[in-house]
Formats: C-alpha cells, structure tokens, sequence
C-alpha cells in the first residue's frame, strides 16, 4: 500500500477523502499532527506533533459484507492493541465497546470509520506519548509511554495491522481475543443511544460484534451506540 506522510494537516481524513476521489487503490495518509483532527459524533481528536500516530487509511469501494459490518472496527482494534504490545510490552491496554483503546481507564487511542460515496476511510488516532492534554481532557486521556519511540517502525507496522485486519475481519476469528481485551464486559455499563441511556450489565459481545446487555431481567444486543459510564459489579 502506498503510504504518504506529512507534517501537519487538517486531518487525514479529508485527504483520504480527497484521494478517493480520484484514485482506486488503497493508500494511507500519515500525520505527524492535525489542526483539525476529529473523532466519533465530530468531537475533536487533540493531534499534537511527535507524540502521537495519526493515519487514515483510504478503501476505494470496499464491499462492506452488511452482516459482518459491526466486526469490522473491532477487529482493526484488536489488530492495533496486538501491534502496540509487541512496541510496549510492558503495559496492559484494553478495548472499550466498540473499539476505543484504553490504558489505566484512560483512553489512549481511537478509530474512526467513515463511508464516501468513493470507498471507506478508516483513521486511527494512538497518543503514544503525549504528556499534556487540554484542560477537558485530562481526566479521561491518557498515552503509552513517556518514552521516545521510533515513529517509522510503529506506524508502519500499525498500518500494516489495520490493513491485515480489514482483509481478515469477516470470519470473526479474532473475537474471542477482542472479549479478553474487553474492560466492558462483566462490568455495569451506561450504554448511550442518541438521547437514550441504557442502564445494565454487559454480558457479552456476540459474534456479531453486539454489546449484549442486561437489563431489568431481560437480554437486549446492541450494535451501536457509546459506553459512558464503567463501573465493576
Ligand atoms: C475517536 O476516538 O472517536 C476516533 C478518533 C480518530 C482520530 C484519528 S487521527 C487520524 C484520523 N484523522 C482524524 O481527523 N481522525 C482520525
């Protein structure tokens, strides 16, 4: 896969959204940082130089299987978290619902999964070792390590995780390592959906990618929706 890399951009979003546009084959699009890095429901992604990786990987006409659809981001999280230990082998990094990576109940890194009318575009923000964040973000980001890191290397095998696992995701045979990397389940969970919050235990993740939950008595699976709130039993 192509890879091209840059200082700073807005996000590599919108490059990869650019590309697609006039391109059919997949590159990744590399930030050193982001003046306009952005997450789930366009929350900001705070994207500063050097200390973090920030990619966008671009799909021209990825045929998502609509059956499979909610494996696929899980399984690029699973992917990374496996890359990521290898780097750092001396952490222990989780996955929240549906595919934040965390680290000591601070979220370290993210995916985000975006459709043009062109392909897929999938970016992945990893704060390796970011030290301070916005005064809002504090007491929920955290990073890696406070070491250096060698930036090439990681990126590189990063891209090369995500890009295996959006080949490989289909079959759901990384779910089982996606459960033990879980901290939702087993746990009380407040689940978010649109305006709606659900109150329960987080029983399983099922082989459709679903949060199933528990609820007053009753077992409801979830495909979308954000886990705010994690408690233990
Ligand atoms: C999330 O946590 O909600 C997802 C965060 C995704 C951030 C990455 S950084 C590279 C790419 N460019 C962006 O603007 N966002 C994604």
């Amino acid at each position: 896969m192509k890879i091209f890399t840059f200082e700073q951009v807005t996000s590599t979003q919108d490059l990869a959204r650019n590309y697609l546009k006039q391109h059919l084959d997949k590159a990744a699009f590399v930030a050193n940082s982001q003046t306009n890095g952005y997450g789930k429901q366009g929350r900001s992604f705070y994207a500063p130089a050097n200390t973090g990786v920030y990619f966008s990987i671009a799909i021209p006409n990825f045929n998502l299987n609509p059956e499979k659809s909610e494996l696929l981001t899980p399984a690029i999280a699973t992917a990374l978290v496996n890359t990521l230990n290898i780097f750092f082998p001396l952490i222990t990094l989780q996955l929240k619902w549906v595919n934040d990576i965390y680290l000591n109940n601070k979220k370290v890194g993210g995916i985000l999964t975006e459709f043009s009318s062109k392909g897929l575009i999938i970016g992945i923000g990893i704060n390796i070792s970011t030290q301070s964040f916005p005064q809002e973000l504090q007491s929920k980001a955290g990073s890696i390590t406070k070491h250096e890191f060698n930036r090439i290397e990681l990126i590189r095998s990063l891209i090369d995780a995500a890009n295996n696992a959006i080949i490989t995701y289909d079959p759901g045979d990384f779910l089982p390592e996606y459960r033990r990397l879980s901290c939702t389940l087993n746990k009380k969970v407040t689940l978010k959906i649109g305006k709606k919050e659900i109150h329960g235990l987080a029983k399983d993740i099922n082989n459709q990618g679903e949060l199933v939950v528990k609820s007053n008595g009753k077992l409801h699976s979830y495909s979308s929706g954000e886990v705010i709130k994690v408690e233990s039993k």
